[in-house]
């Protein structure tokens, strides 16, 4: 349906991910490069999964290819799983390793993700919260979606007050994750997420979705109520949000 170009109506750009990759990774490179002339840094809102591999592996190839500098950006990420260590190969840690850190040249010290093994995930929760506010809040936050709405790992019922806490794992989401896991049995029952409210206020928000799996949910999440069923639908409050669909995810 849609080739080579995207089509963009308000605050939706549907197009194929090469398209939507290229146009999101101008705007991070455009904010990295306002950012360093303003010598400050600028903070990223990162998300794991498999929607925004393509995003990093365009960021390396800019870094590896064209010298973009990754040296005043600092991360934090939404989630990471409980239970696993920081070394296993689905923590999210690792992922961002795999798939970003490891290949530019961000400063270590400045990639965050929530500890979801701290003993006290209460004050792990609000240390983590502090931490985005010493940085300046987030100044660009990077969303996939859930089958079951969720952002970050907000499942349902997480109200739009929430906060980075320990959250338990939806069915739906344990069954995604099962193949990387090997198995049900392996994927861990609870996480820390960033919470609905930690999100919201990101100045600037952009949820990709791809694939016709994410179809039916992101329709609910743009233009159904607004409610903690799905908790994407809060972006709706939102004041600068784009949403990023591939043709399948978008429908007709
Ligand atoms: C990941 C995260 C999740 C995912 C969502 C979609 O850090 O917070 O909300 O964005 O589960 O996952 P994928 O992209 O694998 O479909």
């Amino acid at each position: 349906m849609i080739k080579e170009k995207s089509f963009k109506t308000d605050n939706v750009e549907i197009g194929e991910t090469e398209v939507l990759v290229g146009l999101l990774a101008d705007e991070i490179e455009k904010r990295m490069g306002d950012c360093a002339l303003e010598n400050r840094d600028l903070v990223l809102g990162l998300a794991t999964g498999s929607t925004p591999i393509p995003l990093y592996a365009e960021l390396v190839r800019r870094h590896q290819e064209e010298g973009l500098s990754f040296a005043n950006v600092v991360s934090f990420n939404l989630d990471e799983y409980e239970g696993i260590p920081a070394e296993h190969p689905e923590s999210y840690r690792s992922y961002m390793g795999r798939h970003l850190v490891d290949h530019v040249d961000m400063r270590k010290e400045c990639v965050f993700l929530p500890n979801a093994n701290a003993g006290d995930p209460e004050k792990e929760g609000r240390e983590y919260e502090e931490r985005i506010r010493e940085y300046g809040g987030i100044d660009f936050q990077i969303l996939g979606i859930g089958r079951d709405g969720h952002i970050g790992f907000n499942e349902p019922g997480s109200g739009r007050e929430t906060r980075t806490r320990r959250v338990k794992l939806a069915a739906e989401t344990r069954e995604d994750a099962a193949p990387a896991f090997g198995g049900i049995g392996n994927v861990p029952t609870h996480a820390m997420t960033m919470g609905v409210a930690t999100i919201l206020e990101a100045k600037r928000i952009v949820l990709i979705a791809r694939g016709s799996g994410k179809r039916e949910i992101v329709k609910k999440a743009m233009t159904g109520p607004v409610g903690p069923e799905v908790t994407a639908s809060f972006l709706q409050d939102h004041a600068d949000v784009t949403w990023y669909l591939d043709g399948a995810a978008a429908g007709e």
